[in-house]
C-alpha cells in the first residue's frame, strides 16, 4: 500500500507471450501464459507502486490497480512501452517476445488450394524491446530482465545481465518441469552484476514475484539520492 517499498514509484512491466501474423488467421507464438508478469504486476501494485503492465495475449485478467495495455505484436509491445519506461523507477521486462516476425504477412487468409504443397514463410528479427529501451530509461531507474535457457543457464544469464544493461537479472531453467511456461510454480537464481547468484527455492510465481519486487526495491532505495 502506500507505506509500501515502492510507494510514490512508477513501475512499467512487460508480459506475455506475443503473436506475430502470419496471415489474418494464423500466427507465430509461444507458451508464455503471463503468470509470472502478472503476479510481478500485483506485486509491485501491493508494495505500493504505480504500474503499467503491457502485455501480450493472455487469459488472466488486468491485476487490480494495475494499468493494464494489451498488444500482440512485438512491434505493438515496444510502441506501447516507450511512453510509460520513460518515467519509470523500475523496468521489469518480463514478456516472452518472439525473435522472429514474418517477413510480410498476408492480407488475406493464405488458401491451401492456392498454395503449393509446401509453402516457407521468410522470418524477420523483431526489435529487442529491453534493448531498444534502454536509453528511454530515467538515470538511475532500476532495470530486471529475465532469462530462459535450457542449458548452461547462468553463464548466459551473466552474458545477458551485462549485454542488455540489467541491475537484476531473472534466470529460469527451461528443462525444469516446475518452472518456466504454462506451470504456476517457479524456481530461479537472481543475478546481480556484482556479488554470487543466488538459488531460490521452489515457489509459486506470486512468491517468486515478491522476492523480485522486494530485490528491486532495495536496488532503487540504495542508489536514489531523491
Ligand atoms: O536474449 P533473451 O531473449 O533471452 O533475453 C531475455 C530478456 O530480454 C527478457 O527480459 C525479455 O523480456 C527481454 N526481451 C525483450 N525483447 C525481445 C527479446 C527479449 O524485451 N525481443
Amino acid at each position: 500500500g502506500s507505506n509500501g517499498p515502492l510507494a510514490g514509484r512508477r513501475v512499467t512491466i512487460t508480459a506475455g507471450p506475443t503473436r506475430e501474423a502470419v496471415d489474418p488467421v494464423r500466427f507465430l507464438g509461444n507458451r508464455s501464459s503471463g503468470r509470472m508478469g502478472f503476479a510481478l504486476a500485483e506485486s509491485a501494485w501491493l508494495a505500493g507502486a504505480d504500474v503499467t503492465l503491457v502485455t501480450g495475449p493472455s487469459a488472466l485478467p488486468d491485476p487490480i490497480g494495475v494499468h493494464t495495455i494489451r498488444v500482440e505484436s512485438a512491434r505493438e509491445m515496444l510502441d506501447a512501452v516507450r511512453g510509460p519506461v520513460g518515467s519509470a523507477h523500475l523496468a521489469i521486462y518480463a514478456a516472452a517476445v518472439s525473435d522472429f516476425r514474418p517477413a510480410d504477412a498476408a492480407d488475406r487468409k493464405m488458401k491451401r488450394r492456392e498454395m503449393e504443397t509446401d509453402v516457407s514463410v521468410d522470418l524477420v528479427a523483431n526489435p529487442d524491446i529491453a534493448a531498444e529501451t534502454r536509453a528511454l530509461r530515467p538515470a538511475g531507474a532500476v532495470a530486471v530482465g529475465f532469462a530462459l535457457e535450457t542449458h548452461d543457464l547462468l553463464r548466459y544469464a551473466r552474458a545477458k545481465l551485462a549485454e542488455k544493461g540489467f541491475d537484476l537479472l531473472v534466470a529460469n531453467d527451461a528443462s525444469d518441469p516446475e518452472a518456466g511456461f504454462e506451470v504456476a510454480t517457479n524456481r530461479v537464481t537472481l543475478l546481480e552484476p556484482e556479488g554470487d547468484p543466488v538459488a531460490l527455492p521452489l515457489a509459486s510465481k506470486v512468491e517468486v514475484a515478491d522476492r523480485i519486487v522486494a530485490r528491486a526495491a532495495e536496488l532503487l532505495a540504495l542508489r536514489e539520492v531523491t
